[in-house]
């Protein structure tokens, strides 16, 4: 077969795949109801395709899917409001946005951290570097993405590491004076997996005595909270999900965690947790911690703890799973913003962080989506945009704008 025969049957498979996946039902209340149908096709044709890449021995999974992310990366672009750069801190990448705009006074920073389930994504994607532009225009902010190891080449702890590390660098005196940053205006902020990273470093760096500047603020943008309950009430509703499907979900967060199979299977039943985890489970009992609205008719079972369970501490690690962070370490983090989308498979973690922070005083702002869908902020840029990825931007940047 030639090579253009070869393209045109790719193609043929391709959509056969997309049209075969594109009945599934999107709720009501979604807004580009087509649109949105066609991106959770195409979201799950490739998923798909992935999987079978990987039992024919191809490639992995996440190999292939990592692949399509690389083909959105982007260069680092001054336009006339900023000088972009990509340079190094300590070894770990960043973007930097400075706004070319002169200033008498010092500027606020935002430390931005990409999501994709910790195996994927950048600062490079081009909805990563919008949003980042963005905020930098509009706040005429120095912004930094920070880009870490991924997964499964790189398991937690380094992903934390990275950011943590990153975060220390320029929280030094002598970095916040080259940018002209004020150290009493200071955001660090992430969606999804990296909102579990922007939400950890802020927890660690509360007690760190080696931060001599104290974070103001923190925004967690439909962020992965915890990895020891699969079976939350949006696990159960958005199953299937759009773009966000729970074996995917399941599939990514344990190769952050091992590249042992098992635990992806384990994590399915939701029965891979050691008996000594038990006093954790409190921390993410959605029966007392998810408002009513959200619980809705939905039956708590309590967890199956398992002997001797996966030798793994991680599982057990406030650094991967903020949510189990006691009441005492929550009591001192700063202003928190939290947006949770309805239609997500991880909104409860968002939701019931809101609640644990609220219990001990600190102070939250919330907005829920609802008819939001997780990775919304990834469909950013024409022709694959959503009105509700750039309304949540909006909400994003107007509460920076506001309180930072
Ligand atoms: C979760 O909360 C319920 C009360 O709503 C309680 O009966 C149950 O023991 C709690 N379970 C855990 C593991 O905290």
């Amino acid at each position: 077969m030639n090579f253009i025969g070869f393209k045109a049957l790719c193609l043929g498979v391709f959509c056969v795949l997309f049209v075969s996946h594109i009945y599934t039902p999107v709720p009501d209340n979604i807004e580009e109801r087509w649109k949105v149908m066609a991106l959770d096709a195409i979201a799950k044709t490739c998923t798909f395709v992935a999987i079978c890449f990987e039992n024919i021995g191809i490639m992995r999974y996440e190999e292939f899917i990592s692949m399509l992310f690389r083909l959105d990366y982007t260069q680092p672009l001054s336009d006339e409001y900023m000088t972009v750069t990509d340079t190094a801190f300590v070894d770990i990448p960043v973007r930097l946005y400075l706004p070319k705009r002169k200033s008498e006074t010092l500027r606020c920073a935002v430390i931005y951290v990409h999501g994709g389930a910790f195996c994927f994504g950048s600062y490079k994607q081009t909805a990563s570097d919008l949003l980042n532009r963005w905020t930098a225009n509009r706040l005429d902010a120095v912004v930094v993405g920070v880009d870490y190891r991924l997964a499964p080449q790189h398991h937690f702890p380094a992903q934390f590491e990275d950011v943590m590390a990153v975060v220390k660098f320029f929280l030094q005196d002598k970095i916040l004076k080259k940018y002209g940053v004020d150290p009493t205006r200071i955001c660090i902020a992430g969606d999804s997996s990296g909102g579990a990273l922007a939400a950890a470093v802020t927890q660690q760096g509360q007690n760190d005595p080696e931060i001599k500047h104290k974070i103001k603020m923190q925004a967690l943008l439909y962020p992965a909270l915890q990895a020891i309950d699969s079976d939350l009430p949006s696990h159960r509703e958005n199953q299937n999900g759009i773009i966000l499907t729970r074996d995917t979900a399941i599939k990514l967060v344990s190769l952050y965690f091992t590249k042992d199979e098992a635990l992806t299977r384990a994590m399915r039943r939701n029965q891979f947790m050691p008996l000594e985890s038990k006093h954790l489970f409190k921390f993410v009992n959605w029966s007392t911690l998810l408002p009513e609205k959200y619980r809705k008719d939905h039956v708590y079972t309590e967890p199956v703890l398992i002997s001797p369970g996966f030798s793994l501490p991680a599982l057990m690690d406030s650094r991967a799973s903020p949510l189990l962070a006691s009441d005492s370490q929550l009591r001192n983090l700063p202003l928190t913003y939290v947006l949770t989308c309805q239609h997500d498979l991880i909104r409860d973690d968002g939701l019931m962080y809101v609640t644990r922070l609220r219990n001990v005083g600190v102070k939250v702002a919330h907005d829920h989506i609802e008819d939001g869908i997780h990775g919304a902020l990834s469909f950013m840029a024409s022709p694959l945009y959503l009105h509700v990825g750039l309304r949540i931007k909006d909400m994003y940047i107007s509460f920076l704008d506001k309180n930072l």
